[in-house]
C-alpha cells in the first residue's frame, strides 16, 4: 500500500500528550511529503510492508520486451524496482525521488552503485532520450493537483526518446479499494529493525476524486504511536487517458492487473503503457 499527503500527527509514547499536527516539506525540493517518506524509522518499514510482488516482474520484463538500454524511475523510493532494473548489463538506470530519506535507504542498499540517484522532482529528468521510464507503486496518485500531474507528464515527454515508453500504473477508483483500508482488513504485525511493529490504515474521507487515510503506526517496545495523514488523487480512466494524449503520448496497452488481463470497468488496477509520439 501506498500514502501521500503531507500532514502527520504525532502521539508520544503513552504520556498522554495531545497530538500536534505540522505539515512535512522536504527543504531542497519543497515538496510536500508524507511521514512515511521522512520519518527515518517508517522509510526502514517500507520495504517490510511493501516487498517485492508481481508488479515488480511486470515492469522488470517489459523493460526486457522493449530492450531498454536508458530507464528512468520517478518516485523511485527506496529503489527496489530500481535497482532490480539496472541489475542487467549495458543498462543506464536513473532514479529520482525528492524524499532524500528514501534515497539514503536507497543508497544503502546492495546494487545501488549501479544506479544514478537524484533527489528531486520530474524537473531533475533531464532530456537524456531514455527508453523507459516507469513510476511503480501507485506514484501517479501522489499528485494530488491536476496541474502538477500535467506539469509532469510534460517533463517526461521531454525525458524519453521519440517512441520511448512510460509505463506506470493507478487504482481504478471504480473498484473502490479503499472499503477495506481499515483496520480489520489492513492491520499488519510484523518484526522489524524498530521492534515488533502493528500498523493499520484508517480512511477518513472521500470525495472530489481523493480518498483522505490515516496510516497508524506503533512501535510497541516504546508505545510510541506515529499517525501519518495522508491523501491520494484516483483518476478515472478518461482523466488519465485524456491527460496522456494532451502530453503527447498514445496508449498502447491499458491493462487491469499484473497478469496482463484487459483493463475492464471494475478492474482494480488501471495500469498504462503509453509511448511518446
Ligand atoms: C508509494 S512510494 C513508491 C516508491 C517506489 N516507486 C516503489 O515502487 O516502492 C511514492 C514515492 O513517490 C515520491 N514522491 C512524492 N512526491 C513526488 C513528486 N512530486 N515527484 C516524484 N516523486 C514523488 C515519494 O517520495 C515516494 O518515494
Amino acid at each position: 500500500m501506498s500514502y501521500s499527503g503531507g500532514w502527520f500527527v504525532i502521539w508520544g509514547g503513552g504520556g498522554g500528550k495531545r497530538p500536534y499536527r505540522q505539515p512535512c516539506y522536504n527543504p531542497p525540493t519543497m515538496v510536500k511529503l508524507d511521514l512515511h517518506y521522512v520519518e527515518p524509522r517508517l522509510v526502514d518499514l517500507y520495504d517490510i510492508e511493501n516487498p517485492r510482488g508481481a508488479d515488480t516482474d511486470f515492469y522488470v520484463q517489459l523493460a526486457a520486451e522493449l530492450d531498454a538500454r536508458t530507464i528512468l524511475d520517478l518516485g523511485c523510493g527506496t529503489g527496489l524496482f530500481t535497482r532490480e532494473l539496472a541489475m542487467v548489463d549495458g543498462r543506464t538506470v536513473l532514479g529520482v525521488d525528492p524524499a532524500s530519506a528514501m534515497l539514503a535507504y536507497a543508497r544503502r542498499q546492495p546494487g545501488a552503485e549501479q544506479v544514478r540517484w537524484v533527489e528531486g522532482t520530474s524537473k531533475r529528468l533531464g532530456t537524456p532520450q531514455a527508453d523507459l521510464l516507469i513510476m511503480t507503486s501507485h506514484v501517479a496518485q501522489v499528485f494530488l493537483d491536476d496541474a502538477k500531474w500535467d506539469d509532469t507528464l510534460r517533463d517526461i515527454y521531454k525525458a524519453l526518446r521519440p517512441g520511448g515508453t512510460l509505463a506506470f500504473e493507478s487504482r481504478n477508483p471504480v473498484y473502490e479499494g479503499w472499503k477495506r483500508w481499515n483496520r480489520e482488513d489492513s492491520f499488519f504485525r510484523y518484526e522489524s529493525p524498530h521492534g515488533l511493529m502493528e500498523t493499520w490504515v484508517e480512511v477518513v474521507g472521500v470525495g472530489n476524486g481523493r480518498v483522505h487515510f490515516q496510516g497508524h503506526n506503533i512501535f510497541t517496545a516504546t508505545g510510541e504511536k506515529l499517525v501519518v495523514d495522508s491523501k491520494l488523487r484516483f483518476r478515472t480512466q478518461a482523466e488519465l487517458t485524456s491527460s496522456l494524449q494532451n502530453a503527447g503520448f498514445t496508449i498502447e496497452h491499458l491493462y487491469g492487473n499484473w497478469d496482463r488481463s484487459p483493463f475492464l470497468p471494475t478492474s482494480p488496477e488501471m495500469i498504462f503503457v503509453a509511448r511518446r509520439n
